[in-house]
């Protein structure tokens, strides 16, 4: 019944593609210890027949992804040929403010910037993305976005599946609106999904454990994730890093800017197919995606839908047939030794007003907050607006210790760079500010719905000596 329920909500969007589903495009992988992105603008054929004004890292659409080692010193060269000016953020990454490539860290056109550090963090689903400020959106919809992953000891300890294009796959979601002329429109909600830039898409599985690297890259809709016959899957990674122990669960929120790293057994897959869905209509209306959008909606608002064809085929010689029980052990930071607390509105969004953070609009020449290297501190986030929003702070990972005074779900208890705050409620989180100081470039904390960010809901940091 529910499978029928998709499939014709399906035919409803792609009644042009449905019936020429096309394979998942599987990023290429950059890996080693130098890295060289160019950022194009280009086009490409979504729909056989229709081209449409893209951009993208290395190639038309999205970009390579990029493996680092965990420990590693690597060298990125990134070469802006857009014609206009960008930046390089690498989302996740705990890197110094110079190196972060938030707005301060313009590449004008024509010209390359080249960086170095050592890759710090652990195991982890990361992202690329540009980040000048009220052009952000705009950059990413064209296309300018990849994955990272960052490897290390512990997951091949593990034993997780993690052969990239055959048993692990990224996943990137994104919603899109193509004009009459097949051109993307600029808009915070899309109508049709695009997966890794593939429209309609399918993906052969092997039909044994799979690692799906999921990342949402939209603008601002959010997905409630699960299969199509409502089976179980394991998640074993929020954002920035693995989780204590594999985690079994039928649903996972994901807004924008969070990532989510899952196994699921397609053990019994061969010669059948299930889907991945997202649940939207699931969401609490107050989540973008789980509401009819302003100005007439879309197709994808408040239903569920299928994103994602998986067709099973026969299971590689070395197949991932189980899952280790307990995986880490996190060095969780203790409120006890917490130097601050700061408590961070979110405010705005009355009467067509834009979101503010603490009732302020970005202001490029205005640091916000001041951090003593080292500290640990807790962030509370208040949401005093009526919809939900995804809090994204750079440089660290944070723990969550509560929402609304309750404990996190037990997929949320891992390292976080981006947590979703729902309309009146309050996420504390705790981190320490170790390793990058720097009392000229600061930075980022914002909404990661684009057009929130670019519009001014978002504030800056510095990190000083003590
Ligand atoms: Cu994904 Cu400040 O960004
Ligand atoms: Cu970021
Ligand atoms: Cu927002």
């Amino acid at each position: 019944m529910k499978r029928v329920f998709l499939v014709s909500i399906f035919s409803s969007l792609f009644s042009l593609s449905l019936s020429a589903q096309t394979a998942l495009t599987i990023p290429p992988v950059l890996t080693g210890t130098t890295f060289d992105l160019s950022m194009e603008a280009s086009s490409k054929e979504f729909s056989p027949g229709i081209t449409t004004a893209t951009a993208g890292y290395n190639g038309a659409y999205l970009g390579p992804t990029l493996i680092f080692n965990s420990g590693d010193v690597i060298s990125i060269d990134v070469k802006n040929n857009l014609g206009t000016d960008t930046t390089t953020h690498w989302h996740g990454m705990h890197v110094a403010p110079t190196n972060d490539g938030g707005p301060h860290s313009i590449i004008n056109a024509g010209e390359t910037w080249s960086i170095n550090f050592p890759v710090l963090d652990t195991a982890a689903t990361m992202w690329y993305h540009p980040h000048l400020h009220e052009n952000t959106m705009e950059q990413v919809n064209m296309g300018l976005a990849g994955m990272i992953l960052v490897r290390d000891d512990t997951e091949v300890t593990a034993g997780f599946p993690q052969t990239y294009g055959v048993d692990e796959f990224p996943i990137i979601l994104q919603d899109r609106s193509f004009d009459t002329d097949g051109q993307f429109l600029l808009s915070p909600f899309g109508d049709t999904m695009l997966i890794n830039g593939t429209l309609d898409p399918f993906l052969e599985v092997p039909a044994q454990m799979v690692r799906l690297r999921i990342l949402n890259g939209s603008n601002e809709r959010a997905y409630n994730i699960g299969f199509s016959d409502d089976r179980s899957f394991f998640a074993i990674g929020a954002d920035g890093g693995l989780l204590e122990s594999p985690v079994s669960i039928k649903r996972i929120v994901l807004a924008p800017g969070e990532r989510a790293d899952v196994v699921v057994d397609f053990n019994s897959l061969q010669g059948t197919t299930v889907e991945l869905v997202s649940y939207a209509s699931e969401l609490s209306p107050t989540i973008s995606g789980g509401r009819v959008t302003p100005g007439g909606g879309t197709p994808l608002d408040a239903v569920n839908f299928s994103m994602l064809e998986f067709r099973g085929v026969a299971p590689t010689a070395d197949a991932v047939t189980d899952l280790p029980s307990s995986i880490l052990v996190l060095e969780r930071l203790s409120e006890a030794d917490t130097a601050v607390t700061r408590t961070i509105q979110m405010t705005g969004g009355r009467r067509g007003q834009p979101f503010t953070l603490d009732n302020q609009l970005f202001d490029h020449a205005r640091i916000d907050q001041v951090v003593s290297l080292g500290d640990i501190e807790i962030w509370e986030i208040e949401n005093t607006t009526n919809i939900a929003h995804p809090f994204h702070i750079h440089d660290v990972q944070f723990f969550i210790l509560d929402r609304n005074g309750a404990a996190p779900e037990i997929h949320h208890a891992g390292k976080k760079d981006t947590v979703l705050v729902d309309a009146g409620e309050t996420v504390r989180f705790i981190t320490q500010f170790d390793d990058f100081a720097d009392p000229d470039v600061p930075y980022m904390y914002h909404c990661h719905i684009l057009l929130h960010e670019d519009q001014g809901m978002m504030g800056q940091f510095a990190v000083v000596e003590p």
